[in-house]
């Protein structure tokens, strides 16, 4: 896991003592995300997460949020208010894998499910899709416990795909422009889930022809 950013740019200023729970906390969900593909590789002989990315909120975007949020902008607030200082985007191959992640995170001991938002069967309107969960855990350092909140998106390569070009578009265009792209990128969302379910399909088909 590379979390060396977290030297420069502002982060120690910012974090101060709290920096190493979010990096143990980090460090700890990382494991256990890696545990839950490697386990199912060995039983299930496919591995069902693609690739995990993540990253720790910089102090500009947690203050900027905070601001937003008509918030006070102190260490204390970025840390119960902001519950996504942490964050993790798993990205599964299947809507299967999806689910089948979603209940190992729900299984894991000692951590609270504080929100779940299901972007899946419950898409946003613009399209997007996909499953966050706002978990919090203690981490533990020399005797002393911080209660440290982490945002977990977890979704298929083509819910992916699709939030990443959408991010790409909306975010840097005009608003003229993005009325323009809505429609379509509505319709391409769709058609994803469709592809979704297509390949879910043939995925099934496949394993139990033991082909
Ligand atoms: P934030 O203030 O951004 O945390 O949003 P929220 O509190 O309403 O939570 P939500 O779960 O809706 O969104 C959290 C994160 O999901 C965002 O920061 C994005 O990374 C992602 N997300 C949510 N909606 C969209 C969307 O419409 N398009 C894309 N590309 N990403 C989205
Ligand atoms: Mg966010």
């Amino acid at each position: 896991m590379e979390l060396e950013y977290l030297k420069n740019r502002g982060y120690k200023e910012f974090y101060e003592d709290k920096l190493k729970y979010i990096e143990k906390a980090m460090e700890i969900i990382y494991e256990k995300i890696k545990c839950m593909g490697e386990k199912h590789l060995v039983l299930e002989d496919r591995n069902p997460i693609e690739h995990v990315k993540y990253r720790v909120k910089h102090p500009k975007s947690v203050k900027e949020k905070l601001e937003r949020q008509k918030l006070e902008v102190s260490l204390e607030n970025s840390l119960n208010e902001i519950q996504d200082v942490c964050g993790f985007r798993i990205v599964c191959t299947f809507i299967s894998d999806v689910k089948y992640i979603i209940k190992k995170i729900e299984e894991i001991e000692n951590i609270t499910v504080v929100i779940k938002k299901d972007y899946i069967n419950k898409p946003k309107k613009n399209g997007y899709r996909s499953y966050h969960i706002i978990l919090s855990l203690p981490v533990e350092i020399n005797g002393v416990i911080e209660k440290i909140y982490v945002e977990l998106q977890i979704r298929t390569i083509a819910m992916d795909c699709w939030a990443s070009l959408e991010h790409q578009l909306m975010y840097k265009k005009d608003i003229s422009k993005r009325e323009l792209f809505k429609e379509e990128l509505k319709k391409c969302a769709d058609e994803m889930a469709t592809t979704d379910l297509n390949l879910e399909t043939i995925m099934t088909f496949i394993e139990s022809e033991g082909i």
